[in-house]
């Protein structure tokens, strides 16, 4: 019977290795013992970008990227999108299991009597310029929540853990709503306790004079594409909360590191970049132009390509067709017609096709948002509040997990060897 070990042989010695293989992997640590002389300290891996390697162990959502499978804690994306509201299926990857009705109500309550923010985070808030972008906003006062709740430094408490992933749940929409009337100039709306949490997150960012007309469709459309966005493995943003939350800081604060990494435009900056992109394009016809500067390697298709997914992703797919309810309400994005032109020109060009380059999560999102009435910038703190779940859940696996420790990659030095300070009379 094959062994689950790995034999290699150090040409540089003779010597050989056999390394034990578990879940398809290797211990780096295992080559350590790899020396060629005494003291080298043996060998590391080398992976850039951690293109393959594996952070962690985690039973939260499992992707297949050449199927174009996306589960999480083992129910695919496509039945909780259909059926599950964003609540439950927060619950589901902050608990593991999908909530009872008992358990789904109390939940509901928790963040229900957790969404007002201390009056100061308005008047923190209100510190931005007027044409402050919102992610800088969001990432700016969820990292303050942390010297508001200065008992969430109390990681190493269960209960405690579980009130502040709670106060993150509850907060994050509130404040993303601030942010949204601080960029228009209109007052605050506070949370309404009658609302349910999408209900309450789209009056807080609309309402005037009093009354919003909530849109059914487009709130459950909305509700979806949270859902869509809740986890993603080890995605940039999520591996950032997972190294900051290493040192054992507050939530508040390893959460603030993953919108600053969704912010980037290589992440969750996408959407914001697609529409963008389509605004420069601005035409069908200007198309094959644009296509070859992108092959040309003048910038790239935004939207387009995935580390995991290399073939389409799945929630590409559900949001093209949450499109098309939004679009029945609110009447046809016209940027959709170059979209889908873009999309079905790009998936015939060998330079997409060889490179298994696909719509992503962010090629869609953003129309459906615009249609919405969302502004481009916001596209992102729409993204982050999806994500939060998926954060909070894999920051809570992490500081529970352990093999886990402080992270601290090692490097390999390229700079100068040792030399002697020169003053500053001798320099130059
Ligand atoms: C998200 O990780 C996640 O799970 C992320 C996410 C999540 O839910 O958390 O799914 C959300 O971030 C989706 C991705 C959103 N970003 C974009 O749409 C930006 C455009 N896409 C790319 O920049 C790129 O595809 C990435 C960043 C998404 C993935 O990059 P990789 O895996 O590091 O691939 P790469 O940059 O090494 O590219 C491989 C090749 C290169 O060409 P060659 O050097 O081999 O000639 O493909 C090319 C790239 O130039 N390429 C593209 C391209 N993406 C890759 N060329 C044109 N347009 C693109 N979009």
């Amino acid at each position: 019977m094959a062994e689950d070990t790995l034999t290699v042989t150090d040409n540089r010695t003779g010597r050989e290795y056999t390394l034990p293989i578990t879940d398809g992997t290797i211990h780096a640590t295992d080559l350590r013992q790899v020396s060629a002389e005494e003291g080298d300290g043996g060998l590391m891996s080398y992976d850039p970008a951690y293109l393959n390697t594996a952070s962690c162990r985690s039973a939260i959502t499992f992707i297949d990227g050449d199927r174009g499978i996306l589960r999480y804690r083992g129910y695919p994306i496509e039945q909780l999108a259909e059926d599950a509201t964003f609540l439950e299926t927060a619950y589901l990857l902050l608990e593991g299991e999908l909530p009872t009705a008992t358990q789904l109500q109390a939940f509901e309550d928790e963040v229900r009597y957790h969404t007002y923010v201390h009056v100061n985070v308005q008047k923190f808030l209100e510190g931005f310029r007027y044409d402050a972008h919102p992610m800088g906003m969001l990432l700016g006062a969820v990292g303050a929540l942390s010297t508001f709740y200065p008992d969430a430094k109390e990681i190493g408490d269960a209960e405690n853990r579980h009130l502040q992933r709670v106060r993150l749940v509850a907060k994050m929409p509130t404040i993303a709503a601030f942010a949204f009337r601080h960029s228009r100039g209109l007052p605050y709306v506070l949370p309404r306790n009658d609302l349910d949490y999408i209900g309450n997150f789209v009056n807080m960012t609309f309402e005037i004079g009093g009354r919003h007309e909530p849109n059914p469709v487009l709130q459950r459309s909305l509700e979806i594409l949270l859902i869509l966005h809740a986890d993603h493995e080890q995605n940039c943003s999520t591996s950032a909360v997972r190294s900051v939350g290493s040192s054992q800081v507050d939530p508040f604060s390893a959460v603030s590191a993953g919108i600053a990494a969704l912010y980037g435009p290589l992440h969750g900056g996408a959407n914001e970049a697609v529409l963008r992109m389509l605004d420069e394009i601005g035409d069908t016809k200007n198309i094959p132009a644009f296509i070859e500067q992108v092959k040309a390697g003048h910038g790239r298709l935004m939207g387009f390509g995935h580390r995991v997914y290399k073939s389409y992703d799945p929630r590409a797919k559900l949001i093209k067709r949450v499109a098309d309810d939004v679009f029945e309400q609110t009447g046809l994005n016209p940027k959709l017609e170059i979209a889908l032109e873009l999309e079905r020109i790009a998936l015939e060009d060998e330079y997409f096709v060889s490179r298994k380059l696909y719509p992503n999560v962010d090629f869609y999102s953003g129309l459906i948002y615009q249609a919405m009435g969302y502004p481009t910038d916001y596209f992102t703190v729409l993204f982050a509040l999806g994500r939060l779940p998926g954060w909070i859940s894999q920051w809570e696996e992490h500081l529970s997990d352990p093999e886990q420790k402080i992270s601290r990659p090692r490097q390999i030095y390229t700079g100068e060897g040792e030399r002697p300070y020169v003053p500053r009379a001798r320099r130059g």
